[in-house]
Protein backbone atom coordinates (compact mmCIF):
# COMPACT_ATOMS: atom_id res chain seq x y z
CA UNK A 1 0.00 0.00 0.00
CA UNK A 2 1.47 3.58 -1.37
CA UNK A 3 2.29 5.31 2.10
CA UNK A 4 -0.49 7.93 1.36
CA UNK A 5 -3.24 5.01 1.88
CA UNK A 6 -2.02 4.08 5.27
CA UNK A 7 -1.49 6.00 8.98
CA UNK A 8 0.92 4.61 11.29
CA UNK A 9 -1.02 5.15 14.55
CA UNK A 10 0.52 3.50 17.64
CA UNK A 11 -1.91 2.68 20.68
CA UNK A 12 -1.11 4.27 24.02
CA UNK A 13 -0.10 0.53 24.36
CA UNK A 14 2.64 1.17 22.16
CA UNK A 15 1.05 -1.31 19.39
CA UNK A 16 1.18 -0.06 15.98
CA UNK A 17 -1.48 -0.12 13.42
CA UNK A 18 -2.08 1.45 10.52
CA UNK A 19 -5.57 3.00 9.74
CA UNK A 20 -6.55 1.93 6.28
CA UNK A 21 -7.64 4.37 4.14
CA UNK A 22 -8.96 2.38 1.68
CA UNK A 23 -8.09 4.95 -0.86
CA UNK A 24 -10.61 4.62 -3.78
CA UNK A 25 -8.64 2.64 -6.20
CA UNK A 26 -9.01 -0.29 -3.58
CA UNK A 27 -12.78 0.20 -2.70
CA UNK A 28 -13.35 0.39 -6.59
CA UNK A 29 -11.59 -2.40 -7.43
CA UNK A 30 -13.88 -4.79 -4.62
CA UNK A 31 -16.79 -3.13 -4.43
CA UNK A 32 -17.75 -5.28 -1.22
CA UNK A 33 -14.92 -3.25 0.18
CA UNK A 34 -17.21 0.05 -0.16
CA UNK A 35 -20.16 -2.30 0.96
CA UNK A 36 -18.25 -3.30 4.12
CA UNK A 37 -16.51 0.29 4.59
CA UNK A 38 -20.41 1.74 4.21
CA UNK A 39 -21.69 -1.07 6.68
CA UNK A 40 -19.14 -0.68 9.15
CA UNK A 41 -19.28 2.62 9.31
CA UNK A 42 -23.38 2.80 9.72
CA UNK A 43 -24.28 -0.43 12.12
CA UNK A 44 -22.15 1.06 14.72
CA UNK A 45 -24.07 2.22 17.84
CA UNK A 46 -24.37 3.43 21.45
CA UNK A 47 -26.97 1.63 24.03
CA UNK A 48 -27.65 4.12 26.62
CA UNK A 49 -29.28 2.70 29.72
CA UNK A 50 -30.11 6.29 31.43
CA UNK A 51 -31.21 7.85 34.60
CA UNK A 52 -27.71 7.64 36.42
CA UNK A 53 -25.81 10.56 38.00
CA UNK A 54 -22.54 11.49 36.60
CA UNK A 55 -19.71 11.50 38.80
CA UNK A 56 -15.63 11.76 38.48
CA UNK A 57 -13.55 13.80 36.59
CA UNK A 58 -12.14 13.18 32.80
CA UNK A 59 -9.07 14.97 31.23
CA UNK A 60 -10.15 17.26 28.15
CA UNK A 61 -8.74 16.30 24.55
CA UNK A 62 -7.18 18.54 22.31
CA UNK A 63 -9.50 20.86 20.12
CA UNK A 64 -10.56 19.45 16.55
CA UNK A 65 -11.14 22.42 15.06
CA UNK A 66 -7.46 23.48 16.29
CA UNK A 67 -5.72 20.80 14.77
CA UNK A 68 -7.83 20.39 11.47
CA UNK A 69 -6.16 23.61 10.35
CA UNK A 70 -2.97 23.07 12.13
CA UNK A 71 -2.27 20.03 10.65
CA UNK A 72 -3.14 22.16 7.20
CA UNK A 73 -0.63 25.06 7.90
CA UNK A 74 2.10 22.00 8.38
CA UNK A 75 2.13 21.70 4.95
CA UNK A 76 3.47 25.06 4.37
CA UNK A 77 6.48 24.20 6.39
CA UNK A 78 9.75 23.36 5.54
CA UNK A 79 11.01 21.22 8.58
CA UNK A 80 9.27 18.52 10.54
CA UNK A 81 6.42 19.43 12.83
CA UNK A 82 5.41 18.08 16.06
CA UNK A 83 2.09 18.52 17.28
CA UNK A 84 0.77 17.23 20.86
CA UNK A 85 -2.16 17.19 22.73
CA UNK A 86 -4.11 15.98 19.62
CA UNK A 87 -6.93 14.12 19.76
CA UNK A 88 -7.61 10.98 18.63
CA UNK A 89 -10.79 11.59 15.93
CA UNK A 90 -12.10 10.57 12.74
CA UNK A 91 -11.48 13.97 11.50
CA UNK A 92 -7.93 14.37 12.32
CA UNK A 93 -6.80 11.30 10.64
CA UNK A 94 -8.90 12.73 7.37
CA UNK A 95 -6.40 15.54 7.86
CA UNK A 96 -3.50 13.10 7.83
CA UNK A 97 -4.22 11.20 5.17
CA UNK A 98 -4.71 14.26 2.70
CA UNK A 99 -1.35 15.70 4.07
CA UNK A 100 -0.09 12.38 3.02
CA UNK A 101 -1.36 12.06 -0.65
CA UNK A 102 0.42 15.41 -0.54
CA UNK A 103 3.70 13.83 -0.38
CA UNK A 104 4.20 14.48 3.53
CA UNK A 105 4.61 11.67 5.78
CA UNK A 106 2.47 11.78 9.04
CA UNK A 107 2.61 9.63 12.23
CA UNK A 108 0.15 9.36 15.53
CA UNK A 109 1.92 8.44 18.65
CA UNK A 110 -0.48 8.49 21.94
CA UNK A 111 -1.37 12.03 21.33
CA UNK A 112 1.37 13.07 19.06
CA UNK A 113 1.04 13.95 15.62
CA UNK A 114 4.53 14.21 13.59
CA UNK A 115 4.36 15.68 9.98
CA UNK A 116 7.64 14.87 8.18
CA UNK A 117 9.40 17.74 6.60
CA UNK A 118 9.50 16.55 3.00
CA UNK A 119 8.26 19.25 0.62
CA UNK A 120 4.85 18.95 -1.06
CA UNK A 121 5.07 16.51 -4.19
CA UNK A 122 0.84 16.85 -5.46
CA UNK A 123 -1.38 19.41 -5.55
CA UNK A 124 -4.66 17.77 -6.60
CA UNK A 125 -6.46 16.43 -3.01
CA UNK A 126 -9.03 13.73 -4.25
CA UNK A 127 -12.36 14.10 -3.90
CA UNK A 128 -13.20 10.96 -1.53
CA UNK A 129 -10.68 12.70 0.54
CA UNK A 130 -11.97 16.37 0.17
CA UNK A 131 -15.62 14.90 0.85
CA UNK A 132 -14.61 13.54 4.66
CA UNK A 133 -14.56 16.72 6.09
CA UNK A 134 -16.08 20.23 5.47
CA UNK A 135 -12.51 21.08 7.21
CA UNK A 136 -10.35 19.59 4.12
CA UNK A 137 -11.00 23.21 1.91
CA UNK A 138 -8.92 24.97 4.43
CA UNK A 139 -5.71 22.99 2.45
CA UNK A 140 -6.62 24.62 0.08
CA UNK A 141 -5.06 27.83 1.35
CA UNK A 142 -2.20 26.38 2.31
CA UNK A 143 -1.63 23.97 -0.62
CA UNK A 144 -1.92 27.05 -3.34
CA UNK A 145 -0.06 29.70 -0.47
CA UNK A 146 2.90 26.68 -1.14
CA UNK A 147 2.76 26.03 -3.98
CA UNK A 148 0.91 28.14 -6.22
CA UNK A 149 -1.80 26.12 -7.23
CA UNK A 150 -4.11 23.34 -5.79
CA UNK A 151 -7.06 21.52 -7.43
CA UNK A 152 -10.06 19.95 -4.75
CA UNK A 153 -13.39 19.38 -5.06
CA UNK A 154 -16.12 21.16 -2.82
CA UNK A 155 -15.79 19.72 1.00
CA UNK A 156 -17.75 17.20 3.05
CA UNK A 157 -18.82 17.59 6.21
CA UNK A 158 -22.06 17.77 8.60
CA UNK A 159 -25.24 18.73 6.71
CA UNK A 160 -26.34 21.49 8.83
CA UNK A 161 -26.43 24.57 5.89
CA UNK A 162 -25.31 25.63 2.41
CA UNK A 163 -22.04 26.35 3.59
CA UNK A 164 -20.63 27.89 0.38
CA UNK A 165 -16.74 28.98 0.39
CA UNK A 166 -17.81 32.18 -1.62
CA UNK A 167 -15.62 34.31 1.20
CA UNK A 168 -12.48 31.63 0.58
CA UNK A 169 -12.41 32.63 -3.04
CA UNK A 170 -13.20 35.86 -3.78
CA UNK A 171 -10.48 36.55 -1.18
CA UNK A 172 -7.68 34.72 -2.81
CA UNK A 173 -8.49 35.41 -6.27
CA UNK A 174 -7.92 39.26 -4.39
CA UNK A 175 -4.69 37.58 -3.54
CA UNK A 176 -3.70 36.86 -7.34
CA UNK A 177 -5.24 33.69 -7.40
CA UNK A 178 -6.93 32.49 -11.08
CA UNK A 179 -9.95 29.75 -9.66
CA UNK A 180 -11.80 28.18 -12.31
CA UNK A 181 -14.95 26.52 -10.57
CA UNK A 182 -16.08 23.18 -12.52
CA UNK A 183 -19.29 20.91 -11.48
CA UNK A 184 -17.93 20.09 -8.46
CA UNK A 185 -14.65 21.14 -8.24
CA UNK A 186 -12.10 23.87 -8.37
CA UNK A 187 -8.75 25.00 -9.73
CA UNK A 188 -6.77 27.67 -8.44
CA UNK A 189 -3.24 28.62 -9.43
CA UNK A 190 -1.29 31.77 -9.29
CA UNK A 191 1.62 33.35 -11.39
CA UNK A 192 4.08 33.06 -8.56
CA UNK A 193 3.43 34.00 -4.81
CA UNK A 194 0.17 34.83 -3.85
CA UNK A 195 0.16 38.75 -3.42
CA UNK A 196 -0.92 40.16 -0.17
CA UNK A 197 -4.41 41.97 -0.51
CA UNK A 198 -6.84 43.64 1.70
CA UNK A 199 -10.19 41.85 2.33
CA UNK A 200 -13.27 42.56 4.04
CA UNK A 201 -15.01 39.65 5.23
CA UNK A 202 -19.03 40.32 4.80
CA UNK A 203 -19.39 37.53 7.87
CA UNK A 204 -16.42 36.83 10.05
CA UNK A 205 -16.57 33.53 8.72
CA UNK A 206 -14.13 30.91 10.62
CA UNK A 207 -13.01 29.21 7.81
CA UNK A 208 -12.47 31.62 5.17
CA UNK A 209 -10.39 33.33 8.14
CA UNK A 210 -8.43 30.18 8.07
CA UNK A 211 -7.75 30.21 4.51
CA UNK A 212 -6.75 33.67 3.76
CA UNK A 213 -4.53 33.39 6.83
CA UNK A 214 -2.93 29.91 5.55
CA UNK A 215 -2.94 31.63 1.91
CA UNK A 216 -1.50 34.63 2.73
CA UNK A 217 1.92 33.76 5.29
CA UNK A 218 3.94 32.68 2.45
CA UNK A 219 2.43 35.76 -0.01
CA UNK A 220 4.50 38.50 -1.11
CA UNK A 221 3.68 41.39 0.68
CA UNK A 222 0.34 42.60 3.29
CA UNK A 223 -2.37 40.49 3.84
CA UNK A 224 -5.51 42.31 5.96
CA UNK A 225 -8.45 40.93 6.69
CA UNK A 226 -10.98 43.13 8.09
CA UNK A 227 -13.78 41.29 10.30
CA UNK A 228 -12.00 38.11 10.65
CA UNK A 229 -13.50 35.34 12.86
CA UNK A 230 -12.05 35.40 16.78
CA UNK A 231 -12.95 31.98 17.74
CA UNK A 232 -9.94 30.67 19.98
CA UNK A 233 -8.66 28.13 17.50
CA UNK A 234 -7.65 30.57 14.78
CA UNK A 235 -5.58 32.37 17.77
CA UNK A 236 -4.32 28.55 18.57
CA UNK A 237 -3.40 28.40 14.53
CA UNK A 238 -1.69 32.10 14.53
CA UNK A 239 0.47 31.11 17.55
CA UNK A 240 1.41 28.09 15.84
CA UNK A 241 1.97 29.56 12.77
CA UNK A 242 3.77 32.47 14.44
CA UNK A 243 6.37 29.83 15.98
CA UNK A 244 7.17 28.72 12.81
CA UNK A 245 8.10 31.68 11.80
CA UNK A 246 5.14 33.47 10.35
CA UNK A 247 4.50 37.70 10.88
CA UNK A 248 0.51 37.83 12.35
CA UNK A 249 -0.31 40.25 14.34
CA UNK A 250 -4.19 41.16 15.85
CA UNK A 251 -4.82 37.57 17.04
CA UNK A 252 -8.24 37.74 19.24
CA UNK A 253 -8.93 40.47 17.44
CA UNK A 254 -10.91 41.26 14.05
CA UNK A 255 -8.17 42.73 12.30
CA UNK A 256 -5.30 40.74 11.13
CA UNK A 257 -2.50 41.91 9.68
CA UNK A 258 -0.25 39.12 7.85
CA UNK A 259 3.14 40.06 6.38
CA UNK A 260 4.12 37.51 3.93
CA UNK A 261 7.34 35.83 4.99
CA UNK A 262 9.08 33.40 2.33
CA UNK A 263 9.80 30.35 3.75
CA UNK A 264 8.16 28.66 7.52
CA UNK A 265 10.64 26.49 9.50
CA UNK A 266 8.68 23.42 11.43
CA UNK A 267 8.42 23.34 15.03
CA UNK A 268 6.55 22.09 18.29
CA UNK A 269 3.51 22.78 19.87
CA UNK A 270 0.38 21.66 21.92
CA UNK A 271 -2.77 21.96 20.47
CA UNK A 272 -5.32 23.99 23.22
CA UNK A 273 -8.22 22.08 24.58
CA UNK A 274 -11.61 21.35 23.07
CA UNK A 275 -13.84 24.29 24.76
CA UNK A 276 -17.03 22.34 22.49
CA UNK A 277 -16.10 19.15 24.05
CA UNK A 278 -15.85 20.63 27.36
CA UNK A 279 -19.34 21.95 27.16
CA UNK A 280 -20.57 18.91 25.67
CA UNK A 281 -20.06 16.90 29.06
CA UNK A 282 -20.96 19.57 31.15
CA UNK A 283 -24.25 19.35 29.31
CA UNK A 284 -24.48 15.49 30.21
CA UNK A 285 -24.03 16.33 33.59
CA UNK A 286 -26.64 18.68 33.75
CA UNK A 287 -29.08 16.64 31.60
CA UNK A 288 -28.38 13.02 33.61
CA UNK A 289 -27.63 15.20 37.17
CA UNK A 290 -23.99 14.66 38.71
CA UNK A 291 -20.92 16.54 39.66
CA UNK A 292 -18.02 15.93 37.77
CA UNK A 293 -14.51 17.81 37.39
CA UNK A 294 -13.06 18.47 33.93
CA UNK A 295 -9.06 18.81 33.93
CA UNK A 296 -6.87 20.50 30.88
CA UNK A 297 -9.83 23.07 29.97
CA UNK A 298 -9.01 26.59 29.89
CA UNK A 299 -12.53 28.32 31.45
CA UNK A 300 -11.69 30.98 29.42
CA UNK A 301 -13.03 29.95 26.09
CA UNK A 302 -16.30 29.35 27.88
CA UNK A 303 -17.62 32.49 29.29
CA UNK A 304 -20.36 32.82 27.17
CA UNK A 305 -21.52 29.27 27.72
CA UNK A 306 -20.85 29.14 31.68
CA UNK A 307 -23.90 31.83 32.63
CA UNK A 308 -26.06 29.62 30.38
CA UNK A 309 -25.74 26.88 33.08
CA UNK A 310 -25.58 29.13 35.72
CA UNK A 311 -29.00 30.14 34.86
CA UNK A 312 -30.25 26.42 34.84
CA UNK A 313 -28.99 26.00 38.04
CA UNK A 314 -25.64 24.62 37.84
CA UNK A 315 -22.62 25.46 39.61
CA UNK A 316 -19.95 26.20 37.99
CA UNK A 317 -16.49 26.95 39.54
CA UNK A 318 -13.50 27.52 37.83
CA UNK A 319 -10.06 27.08 38.72
CA UNK A 320 -6.30 27.78 36.39
CA UNK A 321 -7.26 24.62 33.78
CA UNK A 322 -10.14 23.00 35.79
CA UNK A 323 -13.84 23.53 35.71
CA UNK A 324 -15.99 22.16 38.89
CA UNK A 325 -19.29 21.01 37.65
CA UNK A 326 -22.34 19.89 39.47
CA UNK A 327 -26.29 19.93 38.66
CA UNK A 328 -28.98 18.56 41.30
CA UNK A 329 -32.16 19.70 41.25
CA UNK A 330 -34.55 20.11 38.45
CA UNK A 331 -33.15 22.37 35.65
CA UNK A 332 -34.68 25.69 35.44
CA UNK A 333 -35.45 26.88 31.48
CA UNK A 334 -33.67 29.95 29.95
CA UNK A 335 -35.66 32.63 28.84
CA UNK A 336 -33.34 32.71 24.85
CA UNK A 337 -30.16 31.75 23.55
CA UNK A 338 -28.88 33.41 20.36
CA UNK A 339 -25.93 31.38 18.72
CA UNK A 340 -23.40 33.88 17.80
CA UNK A 341 -20.17 34.54 16.50
CA UNK A 342 -17.16 34.40 19.08
CA UNK A 343 -16.99 35.52 21.86
CA UNK A 344 -20.63 34.91 21.91
CA UNK A 345 -22.76 31.55 22.45
CA UNK A 346 -21.18 29.16 19.99
CA UNK A 347 -23.27 27.12 17.70
CA UNK A 348 -21.76 23.88 18.16
CA UNK A 349 -23.22 24.24 21.35
CA UNK A 350 -26.76 24.78 20.70
CA UNK A 351 -27.14 21.11 20.23
CA UNK A 352 -26.94 19.35 23.43
CA UNK A 353 -27.71 22.71 25.74
CA UNK A 354 -30.92 22.31 24.11
CA UNK A 355 -30.81 18.53 25.13
CA UNK A 356 -30.40 19.50 28.67
CA UNK A 357 -33.07 21.67 28.69
CA UNK A 358 -35.86 19.37 27.76
CA UNK A 359 -36.64 18.33 31.07
CA UNK A 360 -36.14 21.99 32.93
CA UNK A 361 -39.09 23.31 34.39
CA UNK A 362 -40.43 25.93 32.02
CA UNK A 363 -40.09 26.77 28.36
CA UNK A 364 -36.60 28.31 26.45
CA UNK A 365 -36.08 29.66 23.12
CA UNK A 366 -33.27 28.89 20.53
CA UNK A 367 -32.63 31.12 18.09
CA UNK A 368 -29.66 29.34 15.81
CA UNK A 369 -28.20 33.08 13.46
CA UNK A 370 -25.43 30.57 12.10
CA UNK A 371 -26.16 28.31 10.10
CA UNK A 372 -29.71 27.29 8.56
CA UNK A 373 -30.09 23.63 9.28
CA UNK A 374 -29.18 22.79 12.68
CA UNK A 375 -32.11 21.39 14.45
CA UNK A 376 -31.83 18.14 13.01
CA UNK A 377 -31.58 16.58 16.50
CA UNK A 378 -35.23 17.40 17.28
CA UNK A 379 -36.54 14.89 16.07
CA UNK A 380 -34.42 12.18 17.78
CA UNK A 381 -34.81 14.39 21.21
CA UNK A 382 -38.72 14.18 20.19
CA UNK A 383 -38.79 10.49 20.11
CA UNK A 384 -37.89 10.60 23.78
CA UNK A 385 -40.96 13.04 24.66
CA UNK A 386 -39.57 15.97 24.32
CA UNK A 387 -41.61 19.05 23.79
CA UNK A 388 -39.94 21.06 20.74
CA UNK A 389 -41.58 23.48 18.22
CA UNK A 390 -39.22 24.74 15.14
CA UNK A 391 -40.37 27.32 12.82
CA UNK A 392 -37.45 28.92 11.16
CA UNK A 393 -34.16 29.89 12.88
CA UNK A 394 -36.59 29.65 16.14
CA UNK A 395 -37.00 26.34 18.25
CA UNK A 396 -38.91 26.40 21.35
CA UNK A 397 -38.29 23.93 24.18
CA UNK A 398 -40.90 23.14 26.52
CA UNK A 399 -39.39 21.35 29.79
CA UNK A 400 -41.32 18.13 30.56
CA UNK A 401 -40.63 16.13 33.48
CA UNK A 402 -39.71 13.07 31.86
CA UNK A 403 -37.75 12.14 28.84
CA UNK A 404 -37.87 8.05 27.51
CA UNK A 405 -35.22 6.05 26.02
CA UNK A 406 -36.01 5.39 22.35
CA UNK A 407 -34.28 4.71 19.13
CA UNK A 408 -32.16 7.17 16.89
CA UNK A 409 -29.72 8.64 14.84
CA UNK A 410 -27.37 10.94 15.00
CA UNK A 411 -28.36 13.72 12.39
CA UNK A 412 -24.59 15.61 12.43
CA UNK A 413 -21.78 15.77 15.08
CA UNK A 414 -23.20 18.01 18.06
CA UNK A 415 -26.81 16.89 17.51
CA UNK A 416 -25.87 13.20 17.74
CA UNK A 417 -24.04 14.56 21.29
CA UNK A 418 -27.02 16.36 22.29
CA UNK A 419 -28.94 12.85 21.50
CA UNK A 420 -26.25 11.32 24.05
CA UNK A 421 -26.63 13.70 26.66
CA UNK A 422 -31.01 13.70 26.10
CA UNK A 423 -30.51 9.59 26.51
CA UNK A 424 -28.08 10.13 30.09
CA UNK A 425 -31.26 12.22 31.56
CA UNK A 426 -33.78 9.81 30.18
CA UNK A 427 -35.58 6.34 31.69
CA UNK A 428 -34.38 3.60 30.02
CA UNK A 429 -32.90 2.56 27.45
CA UNK A 430 -31.78 4.32 24.42
CA UNK A 431 -29.80 3.20 20.57
CA UNK A 432 -28.35 6.09 18.69
CA UNK A 433 -26.95 4.97 15.39
CA UNK A 434 -24.42 6.60 12.90
CA UNK A 435 -22.11 6.98 15.55
CA UNK A 436 -19.54 7.86 12.98
CA UNK A 437 -20.56 11.15 13.17
CA UNK A 438 -19.84 11.34 17.18
CA UNK A 439 -16.69 10.02 16.52
CA UNK A 440 -15.60 12.77 14.26
CA UNK A 441 -15.34 15.21 17.33
CA UNK A 442 -15.33 12.73 20.42
CA UNK A 443 -12.66 10.77 21.20
CA UNK A 444 -13.81 7.49 22.46
CA UNK A 445 -17.38 9.48 24.30
CA UNK A 446 -18.59 6.06 25.66
CA UNK A 447 -15.44 5.38 27.78
CA UNK A 448 -15.04 9.28 28.93
CA UNK A 449 -18.64 8.45 30.03
CA UNK A 450 -18.56 5.14 31.43
CA UNK A 451 -15.33 6.31 33.40
CA UNK A 452 -18.14 9.33 35.02
CA UNK A 453 -20.57 6.04 36.08
CA UNK A 454 -22.88 6.40 32.69
CA UNK A 455 -24.38 3.33 31.80
CA UNK A 456 -22.91 3.32 27.71
CA UNK A 457 -21.67 0.61 25.27
CA UNK A 458 -20.67 0.78 21.47
CA UNK A 459 -21.90 -2.03 19.48
C1 LIG B 1 -16.32 26.21 11.56
O1 LIG B 1 -17.08 25.84 10.40
C2 LIG B 1 -16.33 24.99 12.47
N1 LIG B 1 -15.70 23.87 11.79
C3 LIG B 1 -17.78 24.63 12.82
O2 LIG B 1 -17.73 23.54 13.74
C4 LIG B 1 -18.43 25.83 13.51
O3 LIG B 1 -19.78 25.52 13.77
C5 LIG B 1 -18.33 27.07 12.61
O4 LIG B 1 -16.94 27.31 12.26
C6 LIG B 1 -18.87 28.31 13.29
O5 LIG B 1 -18.16 28.53 14.48
C7 LIG B 1 -14.36 23.76 11.82
O6 LIG B 1 -13.66 24.60 12.36
C8 LIG B 1 -13.76 22.56 11.15
P1 LIG B 1 -18.08 29.45 9.02
P2 LIG B 1 -17.03 26.80 9.08
O7 LIG B 1 -17.29 29.58 7.78
O8 LIG B 1 -15.66 27.33 8.90
C9 LIG B 1 -21.41 31.05 6.03
C10 LIG B 1 -18.23 21.40 14.52
O9 LIG B 1 -19.29 20.93 14.94
N2 LIG B 1 -20.35 31.16 5.02
O10 LIG B 1 -17.76 30.36 10.17
O11 LIG B 1 -17.66 26.07 7.98
C11 LIG B 1 -21.74 29.59 6.35
O12 LIG B 1 -22.66 29.06 5.41
C12 LIG B 1 -18.25 22.27 13.29
O13 LIG B 1 -17.11 21.24 15.05
C13 LIG B 1 -20.66 31.72 3.78
O14 LIG B 1 -21.78 32.12 3.53
O15 LIG B 1 -18.01 27.96 9.57
C14 LIG B 1 -22.33 29.67 7.73
O16 LIG B 1 -23.71 29.99 7.63
C15 LIG B 1 -19.64 22.38 12.68
N3 LIG B 1 -19.67 31.82 2.85
C16 LIG B 1 -21.57 30.83 8.37
O17 LIG B 1 -20.95 31.56 7.30
C17 LIG B 1 -18.39 31.38 3.09
O18 LIG B 1 -17.53 31.52 2.19
C18 LIG B 1 -20.49 30.37 9.35
O19 LIG B 1 -19.62 29.54 8.63
C19 LIG B 1 -18.11 30.80 4.35
C20 LIG B 1 -19.10 30.70 5.30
Amino acid sequence: MAVHDRIIVKSRLNRRFFVPNLSPNIIKRHSIGKKVKGLLLTVQKLIINGGKRLRGELSLQGAKNAVLPILAAAALCDGEVTLKNCPRLSDTYAAMRILNSLGRKTTFEANTITVDGAGISETQISESLMREMRSSVIFLGAVLGKTGNCKISLPGGCDIGARPIDMHISALKKMGAVVTESGAGLSCESAGRLKGAEISLFFPSVGATENIILAAVLSEGVTVIHNAAREPEITDLIYFLRKCGAQIEGAQTGSLVINGVERLHGCEYEIMPDRIVCATYMACAAAAGGDIVIRNCRPAHLTAVTPVFEQMGCAVHSLKNTIYFSSGKRLNAIDIVRTMVYPGFPTDAQAFVMAALCKADGASVFVENIFENRYRHVGGLRRMGADIQVEGKVAVVKGTPRLFGANCSAPDLRGGAGLVAAALGAEGRSEISSVRYIDRGYEAIEATLSSLGADIVRV
